[in-house]
Parts: structure tokens; C-alpha cells; sequence
């Protein structure tokens, strides 16, 4: 008997940046949901994890779970997903609330949905399912969806490794103030440092620039322009 590898047998989708975020109704552990309209008007992180009892994402819920307010000020809702089973995920969650210590961080309530897909059926709409890492188990995907059900940025990581908060935080900070202030972030920008101006569509304003003349701006070339950008003006979310 030929078997088929895991790719042939089994093709994966992935959504692409600046797709409409792929549409479903799910059961989670806070009720039902229709995805993306439930969520219009706010950011999404849509994540998802390999497993329940499983240490890495008990980590990882632990903090999402700690950092939620940071995200919700952000106007931004953290919803989750794995291949469990609604009942799963609420015996995982009550363990965690009730025995799991991390960092320091004892009775840990996971307040934000999980969504429960059996089925596998969101998983493989949003790609998370990539069966040369697992044909079994989502891989750790982080979907950052717009307030209009657009999807902004995607973010892999293997089963073996979890996900680092704060770049998380930075990439919701970075799409807002780009949307904002119609600029883009250079290499490992963090809030408060200069910009990156786009560049000009005249030969006119980019001359303007070099030359000085666009208050704030300023050039190393016509194609590299910067610009200060201050916490205070960033008036996030
Ligand atoms: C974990 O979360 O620890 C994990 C999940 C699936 C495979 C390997 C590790």
C-alpha cells in the first residue's frame, strides 16, 4: 500500500494578510460565538494551542490569561483555540486555577473563550493545522485581526515553543499606530522611537524632504525618512 505523505493526503489553507478572516460559529467555554461579527469594532488575537494538560500551553494560558487587561486596553479580545473538547477545556482550566503556579502567578482564571473544534473544522479554515509538524494538533498560530475582521499579521510557533508576550503586544501597538499615523516600524521598534515616513509619490515632496522642509522629518535618502513618533501621541486603540 502507497501511503500519501501528510501534505498530499491532506492540503492546508493558510489565510493570507489582508484576507477577510475566515467566518464560523463555534461553542467555547464562554458560550457560542459567531466569528469574526461578533468582534466588529475591536481587535482580535485568534490563537491557537496543540493541546490541553500540556505544559507549554498551560504556560502560555497563564500569561494570556495575566496580560488580558494589557490587550483588552488596547481594545483588543483574546480568543483561543484547540483541537479539545469543550468539557476538556474546562476540567484544564479549573486544574489550572486550582494547582498550577507559574511565575509566581497562583489561581490563574482564564476569563477569555476557548473555542472547542473536535472537528478540527476552524483549525483548518485558519491553517492551523500543519501536518508536517502535527497531523493531530494545532500548531501555536496567532491570527491579529482588524476591527474590521481583516487579518493584519500571523505569527508560527512550533509545538515546542511558547509564545512571547511582548512581541504580541508590540505587533497590536505597531499595526494601530501604523493605521494611525500612516507610517511603518523599523527593525525591533518598541513605542516612543522615530518612525519610518513612507516614501514620497512626488518627486516634489521627496525633494522637500531631503531638503529639510517636512517639519519632523529627516532623510538619509530619498528612500530612508524617519520621523519621531512620542508614546504620548500614539493614542493607542
Ligand atoms: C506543550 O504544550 O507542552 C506541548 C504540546 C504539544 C506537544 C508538545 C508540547
Amino acid at each position: 500500500m502507497t501511503t500519501l505523505p501528510d501534505s498530499i493526503a491532506m492540503p492546508v489553507t493558510l489565510p493570507r494578510i489582508g484576507d477577510k478572516a475566515p467566518s464560523f460559529k463555534a461553542v467555547t467555554t464562554q458560550g457560542n460565538i459567531s466569528f469574526p461579527e461578533d468582534y466588529k469594532g475591536k481587535w482580535v488575537i485568534l490563537f491557537s494551542h496543540p493541546a490541553d494538560f500540556t505544559p507549554v500551553c498551560t504556560s502560555e494560558f497563564i500569561t494570556f490569561a495575566r496580560r488580558e487587561r494589557e490587550f483588552n486596553q488596547l481594545n483588543t479580545q483574546l480568543v483561543g483555540l484547540s483541537v479539545d473538547g469543550l468539557y476538556s477545556h474546562i476540567a484544564w482550566l479549573r486544574t489550572i486555577k486550582d494547582k498550577i503556579e507559574f511565575r509566581g502567578w497562583k489561581n490563574t482564571e482564564v476569563k477569555f473563550p476557548l473555542i472547542e473544534d473536535i472537528t478540527m473544522e476552524v483549525a483548518k479554515k485558519y491553517g492551523m493545522i500543519q501536518p508536517n509538524e502535527s497531523s493531530t494538533k494545532a500548531v501555536r498560530a496567532v491570527f491579529f485581526i482588524d476591527p474590521k475582521g481583516i487579518i493584519r499579521a500571523m505569527i508560527y510557533y512550533p509545538l515546542s515553543l511558547g509564545r512571547n508576550f511582548d512581541e504580541l503586544k508590540r505587533v497590536i501597538i505597531a499595526l494601530q499606530s501604523a493605521d494611525k499615523h500612516g507610517v511603518a516600524m523599523p527593525a525591533d521598534w518598541q513605542p516612543g522611537e522615530d518612525v519610518i515616513v513612507p516614501p514620497a509619490n512626488s518627486c516634489g515632496v521627496a525633494a522637500d524632504r531631503m531638503a529639510g522642509k517636512e517639519e519632523g522629518v529627516y532623510c538619509k535618502d530619498w528612500f530612508f525618512c524617519m520621523k519621531p513618533l512620542k508614546k504620548e501621541e500614539l493614542e493607542l486603540a
